[in-house]
């Protein structure tokens, strides 16, 4: 699957964000190691504390449906600007990729790329 197929899949995961505070839609599309996707969005809450970003929902809904192995991540906002994982999300993503080789395909200074985890989070925390 082409970065850009994956990043479509995100692109349309933003149509279902829940997000009347910061009203910034963002989608995420996780592809597994047997050939699934799993998309998800972000879900806000008035506890802000309380929001999930769209790349968590995507993976907790692939884990709790019993897939634990990804291969790639693309994420998305819905006016297509640039929107890397935030730090939470990169280390729950780490969780799952114990050896940072998932790649993640987002917009960064207006220009798709996908690039290996451990380029946006070495060192990620385990124990
Ligand atoms: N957000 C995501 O969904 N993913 C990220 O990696 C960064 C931020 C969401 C959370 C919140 O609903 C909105 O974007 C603004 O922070």
């Amino acid at each position: 699957m082409t970065k850009e197929e994956l990043y479509a899949q995100a692109l349309e995961a933003t149509k279902f964000s829940y997000s009347p505070y910061s009203k910034f839609k963002v989608g995420a599309a996780l592809l597994t190691k047997k050939g699934l996707i799993f998309k998800g969005c972000n879900v806000e809450n008035a506890s802000y504390g309380g929001t999930i970003c769209a790349e968590r929902t995507a993976v907790f809904k692939a884990v709790s449906e019993g897939y634990t192995e990804f291969s790639k991540i693309a994420i998305a906002e819905s006016n297509e600007g640039d929107c890397t994982p935030c730090g939470f999300c990169r280390q729950v993503l780490s969780e799952f990729s114990k050896d940072g080789s998932i790649l993640v395909i987002c917009k960064i200074n207006g220009d798709l790329v996908e690039m290996p985890l451990k380029e946006l989070l070495p060192y990620s925390f385990t124990f």
